[in-house]
């Protein structure tokens, strides 16, 4: 059941940094990465995967930084069983207090036979040699990818050679979604069965969602006796994602009658994670979602209105307050101070520094200017707007947008834009709405090509003076990056989010460009 002495902690690995930000439409850069890991030691979840080493300079760094910065979780790194792999872990996890070495290869027949072209003996001896490796420099968990299409003596032989080899956690991924609670609970009591030696190390479940079932089959696991759970903060990752965090937890939490299980995790700041997520990644999370979606407790019918008003309990399963849920309060306006915006910052759970402070500032002064009433809602805005790493090398230093009357003229934008090298740019776009004409004076001003991919907007607090949040996908030189932008003028909330997109595409090629020339 597990390594602890106590057998109903269930244990947390998240893997929102590494299943979750792999896939498209949700990459982070570096500062972004260590924001969003921050998060999630506050959070207190056990394990932070950080990323695969191996896979580019940028990972590397990416895992070097978090180990070196983050404190309190043990910083996992994922690596195939080769040697190359196993020594950049190694490395990039080198500054970590407690550190893990997540090695992993596939064990089901389609991927042995089409992916690896290895036959069973050939996957067991690099199971083996993978783990083996890793165990001389750090804890060792073993992942047998798509182990629950995996025939079940084959499952059995390579989980037992990974424990006799060093590993102190076995996953047994559900990579491609395809598993119900029911196998999900046969397959992992049948394995606590049949494997010797199970008993003494970590089980471990990660499942994807291709059939919505991802949070569902890990808690059959858990009831199976797997203690430790592999998700991410709302659910991103691979394909349809991964299970997410906020939903598994608040399971185990809420029906402790059933699982008699309990997590480490702080779910005060659940909801804070969940935004701070997406924002980075410039993904809202639909309204409907459970635990930190608007309408999560939420309650329009009037019948419904009136039983939450006699007693919550009536149709509240959970409280607010229980996920870091706040009601939109009146806090703070025009006259508050630095002292006032930082202590209700804390309340909320965000801790900022003084340069933190500074930018935060920068912009409440800016909005109070604008908006009489500044909402719980606008200010975590702000902080995660300030705090996602949008800074670049460009910045808008003037923006006038005309839109079109009448259908005689075009919209058309002007904009400068500076550089921290020194030099601006001032141009003028036309297009077929105000934010086509932004676009085509940004791909101006900076030789770029800007291909807008989506574009979603939902307003931030309450009021006619609500600021709007602008998120956007774009391809720039064919890569697809995410911005998000917020003002009380949603055009140029559009225009902070395209700016934040060539800003990360500038930022990349210079990574680029200075990997290349090392
Ligand atoms: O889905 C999967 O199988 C994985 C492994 C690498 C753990 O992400
Ligand atoms: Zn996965």
């Amino acid at each position: 059941m597990g390594v602890e002495g106590d057998s109903n902690r269930v244990y947390i690995f998240d893997t929102t940094l590494r299943d979750g930000e792999q896939s498209p439409g949700f990459s982070m850069s570096m500062g972004q990465k260590l924001r969003v890991a921050r998060a999630l030691a506050d959070l207190k979840v056990d394990i932070i995967e950080a990323g695969f080493p191996a896979a580019s300079p940028g990972d590397f760094e990416a895992v070097r930084a978090v180990a070196s910065e983050v404190e309190g979780p043990v910083i996992a790194g994922l690596c195939r069983t080769v040697p190359g792999d196993i020594e950049r872990a190694a490395r990039a996890l080198e500054p970590a207090a407690r550190s893990r070495i997540h090695v992993f290869i596939a064990t089901s027949p389609i991927h042995r036979e089409r992916k690896l072209c290895m036959s069973r003996d050939k996957v067991l001896r690099e199971a083996v040699r993978g783990v083996e490796l890793a165990a001389a420099c750090a804890e060792v968990e073993f992942s047998a990818e798509d182990g629950i299409r995996t025939e079940r003596e084959f499952l059995a032989e390579v989980l037992q050679a990974a424990i006799e080899a060093g590993a102190s956690t076995l996953n047994i991924p559900d990579t491609v979604g395809y598993s119900t609670p029911a196998d999900m609970y046969d397959l992992f009591s049948w394995l606590r069965e049949n494997v010797p030696g199970i008993d003494g190390v970590r089980i471990s479940t990660h499942c994807h969602d291709d059939l919505g079932l991802a949070v569902a089959n890990s808690l059959a696991a858990v009831e199976a006796g797997a203690r430790q759970i592999e998700c991410t903060i709302n659910g991103i990752g691979e394909r349809a994602g991964n299970c997410a965090l906020e939903e598994v937890v608040m399971a185990l939490h809420t029906r402790a009658d059933r699982f008699g299980c309990r997590t480490g995790i702080e779910t005060r700041r659940l909801a804070a994670a969940s935004h701070l997520v997406a924002a980075v990644t410039g993904n809202f999370v639909p309204r409907n979602k459970a635990i930190v979606g608007e309408n999560a407790f939420a309650h329009e019918a009037g019948i419904h209105q009136h039983g939450v008003l006699a007693d919550r309990k009536t149709y509240e399963i959970m409280r607010p307050a229980d996920v870091g849920v706040r009601d939109s309060e009146l806090v703070l306006g025009k006259h508050s101070g630095r002292h006032a915006v930082v202590d209700r910052a804390r309340q909320m759970g965000y801790e900022l520094d003084d340069a933190e402070t500074d930018a935060v500032m920068e912009r409440f002064k800016q909005l109070a200017d604008r908006k009489k009433r500044i909402f719980d809602s606008d200010l975590e805005a702000i902080i995660n707007g300030r705090q996602a790493g949008t800074a670049g090398p460009w910045s808008l230093a003037w923006l006038s947008v005309v839109s079109r009357i009448n259908g005689e003229s075009f919209p058309t934008a002007s904009l400068t834009l500076a550089h921290q090298q020194g030099g601006t740019s001032t141009q003028t776009g036309e297009g077929d709405g105000p934010v086509d004409a932004i676009v085509h004076a940004l791909e101006k001003a900076t030789g770029m090509n800007i291909e807008v991919l989506s574009l979603a907007m939902r307003s931030i607090s309450l009021g006619e003076d609500a600021q709007g949040e602008a998120s956007l996908r774009a391809k720039v030189d064919g890569v697809e990056y995410g911005g998000h932008g917020l003002s009380t003028d949603i055009v140029a909330a559009c225009a902070e989010a395209l700016l934040e997109i060539v800003n990360r595409a500038s930022s990349a090629s210079e990574r680029y460009l200075q990997s290349s020339a090392a």
